[in-house]
């Protein structure tokens, strides 16, 4: 990153280097292609147009959850054939799109959405595949928000449904079942739950061969976290040991295709949101940096109480200090970080807020009439 250029830019401004999201990409590959394993990107993670090129580029498929988002994919050049449209609740507009693209599959989550998508394919006279969003009632172990296999989430259809849905199945004739998708949650760090779910996959995958339903590809979500903590020792996740889990837990039928829809893992570490210290004000037991990004530009911390790296890039001083790093939002969760270690900060200085490639600019809102922020590529 160079300092110059930075103290030239309106802040704050999102910035992402291309060339560690390109490596990340490489190695997600490498890592995926070992198996034969499918890669869809999941593009609520970020979806800038810069940002999903090279990933088109590199032959992976994309995972959308709104129709503009597939629109998104089709514009920036995604095979429709490489698709995934997910989501709790498709608008029939949305579902018309994924229909006239004869898109990859729908991941559907209820009898009811099933029924519509029959009911509008019938209008079109095509015959939409679809895949089922089994709730595997696995702990993801992560934070309540982020978790989504479990029962108790809107998520999926949980398996007292499934003799119902397989007797419906059949009577449906304009849809036809390909898949069977399932996601447990996001950051997910540690491995049990991924062999945990690859478990319960097989459970219910040799449940459909006995009902003798042809099942032509799994779907096992994302979910791969990131390492927050120290994003420059660790800028790339452990794609080896993640699809190793899969290879070594996942008994898959021979003829079955293995899909993931990564969407943090690939693009966290490649974005950081660039700020300015506009004040330091004294508090009672600390001191405030007031910076120019508040959580209309980055929101996790505010509501999932995400840890971000933080760095003061301009600092000179060798003293280090303790700042509750917070924006300019009316609003006190408006806090990056509490009892953030800091060299010396003054008005004026430079703050990285590391790891936002993911669900930073795309969950950006206009809050307080915000401005949106501009965005700075390096390649
Ligand atoms: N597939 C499905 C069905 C999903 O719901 C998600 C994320 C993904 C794939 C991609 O998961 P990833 O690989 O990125 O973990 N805003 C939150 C994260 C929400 C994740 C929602 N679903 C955050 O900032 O932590």
């Amino acid at each position: 990153m160079n300092l110059e250029n930075i103290k030239q830019q309106k802040t704050p401004f999102y910035y992402y280097d291309l060339a560690l999201l390109n490596e990340t990409l490489e190695d997600a590959k490498i890592n995926a292609q070992k198996y034969n394993y499918h890669i869809h990107y999941a593009l609520k993670a970020n979806t800038n147009t810069k940002i999903l090129q090279p990933i088109k580029e590199l032959g992976f498929g994309a995972d959308c959850v709104s129709g503009n988002e597939v629109l998104r994919a089709l514009e920036v050049g995604f095979a429709p054939a490489e698709i995934a449209f997910a989501g709790v609740g498709k608008s029939d507009e949305e579902i018309n799109i994924g229909l006239d693209n004869d898109i990859f599959a729908f991941n559907c989550e209820s009898i009811e959405e099933i029924e519509v998508i029959n009911e509008l394919a019938k209008a079109k006279n095509k015959i939409a595949k679809i895949a089922l969003r089994l709730n595997p009632n696995v702990d993801a172990k992560t934070h309540k928000y982020i978790t989504t296999g479990l029962e108790e989430n809107k998520f999926g259809i949980n398996s007292w449904e499934l003799e119902n849905i397989i007797d419906i199945l059949p009577k449906l004739e304009n849809i036809v079942l390909t898949g069977l998708h399932f996601h447990i949650g996001s950051q997910i760090t540690s491995m049990t739950p991924f062999k945990n779910l690859c478990i319960r996959v097989n459970e219910l995958n040799t449940w459909f061969k006995e009902q003798n339903i042809e099942i032509k590809h799994l779907n096992l979500g994302g979910g791969l976290g990131i390492d927050y903590n120290e994003p420059e020792a660790n800028p790339i996740p452990d794609f080896e040991l993640f699809f190793g889990v899969f290879n070594q837990f996942l008994e898959p039928f021979p003829h079955q295709e293995i899909h993931f829809e990564l969407g943090r893992s690939l693009v966290a570490n490649c974005g950081s949101l660039i700020s300015k210290v506009l004040y330091i004000k004294k508090g009672i037991k600390t001191n405030f940096a007031i910076l120019d990004a508040g959580m209309t530009e980055l929101i996790r911390p505010a509501i999932y109480q995400a840890y971000h790296n933080i760095e003061n890039l301009t600092s000179t001083s060798n003293e280090v200090e303790f700042y509750d790093v917070v924006g300019p939002i009316c609003e006190s969760s408006d806090c990056f970080g509490k009892r953030v270690q800091l060299k010396e900060t003054k008005r004026g200085d430079f703050i990285k807020i590391h790891s936002t490639g993911a669900y930073g600019e795309v969950m950006s809102s206009k809050y307080n009439l915000r401005e949106p922020n501009p965005v700075i590529y390096k390649d």
